[in-house]
């Protein structure tokens, strides 16, 4: 596709792209936006170079352009800004977010359509984001594989991730119930159509129906599947980069191999749909 408004050049074959020309602390135009939009889902993950950094209105202003918000269910945000979750590792941090391959909360019924985030902090060096093609994944399984798969929904949970998680940032989730939900192994992507894989290893527990030696079995052989360099983008971040990913066909993995040095920016998620698995459109004739 050939772009009038912004400069879009891929980073692979498979996923991802750098996106320049676009002031993201503005308003974009009706035109600017269609462009922004169909970049997105044609490359799954956006990296918008040579930004400014964004206030937490202008960034919420820009997330809403794709949709309502959504709030996390457990972790800290911005006082008074709930849509804001502050991202932040640093010496003394017992945890840093996103470090495994994960789809941002799966286990809510409707989990988030995408997710942006800016940093305004950076180690001297690492702190990467990987993402991994979910279409990619789902296009390499055999066809005898990909119809078993289809007739498959897993089970999503958070307790085991999310209780006590962020109790060193005086959260305190005493009295939380933490999501869970049922999905397709396979989801129909609602806006491309096209399919992608749907499990993961931080909230995937259990495929519906099979033994729990069998699920296990199917579980991991996907869990490693999908986590083929070949299927993958590296995202090396410059101070104020803003990252855009496609929960709905991408997974992500954020690096934490810069300990003791502080890595920090804000995230917003969008609202997504409930995951389904459309039956295969027919050919024509
Ligand atoms: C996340 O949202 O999983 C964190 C991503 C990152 O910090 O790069």
């Amino acid at each position: 596709m050939a772009y009038r408004y912004i400069d879009v050049r891929s980073v692979t074959p498979t996923v991802g792209a750098e996106v320049r020309g676009v002031d993201l602390r503005e308003t974009l135009s009706d035109e600017v936006f269609k462009e922004v939009r169909s970049a997105f889902l044609r490359h799954q993950v956006l990296f918008f170079k040579n930004q400014e950094w964004l206030s937490p209105d202008q960034q919420i202003a820009f997330a809403r352009r794709f949709g309502g918000l959504h709030l996390h269910p457990a972790a800290p945000h911005l006082e008074g800004q709930p849509e804001i979750f502050v991202i932040h590792t640093h010496k003394g941090s017992r945890i840093a977010n996103g470090d495994a391959w994960h789809t941002d909360v799966s286990c809510d019924k409707e989990p988030p359509l995408g997710t942006m985030l800016q940093l305004h902090k950076l180690p001297s060096v690492g702190g990467d984001t990987l993402f991994a093609s979910m279409y990619a994944a789902w296009d390499n399984l055999s066809e005898p594989m990909q119809a078993f798969l289809s007739t498959l929904s897993a089970r999503h949970e958070s307790e085991h991730v999310y209780r006590g998680r962020y109790r060193d940032r005086n959260v305190d989730d005493t009295d939380r119930v933490y999501p869970e939900a049922l999905h397709p192994i396979v989801c129909t992507h609602p806006e491309t159509g096209r399919r992608a894989l749907y499990v993961n290893r931080a909230f995937t527990t259990h495929i519906e129906g099979l033994e729990a030696a069998e699920s296990k079995a199917l579980l991991d052989f996907l869990f490693e599947h999908i986590e083929q360099p070949k299927f993958q983008a590296r995202f090396k971040w410059e101070i104020n980069d803003i990252a855009f990913w496609d929960n709905r066909c991408l997974q992500h993995y954020a690096m934490w191999d810069y300990w003791p040095e502080e890595r920090k920016g804000h995230r917003v998620t969008i609202q997504g749909d409930c995951p389904y698995l459309a039956p295969p459109t027919e050919a024509p004739e």
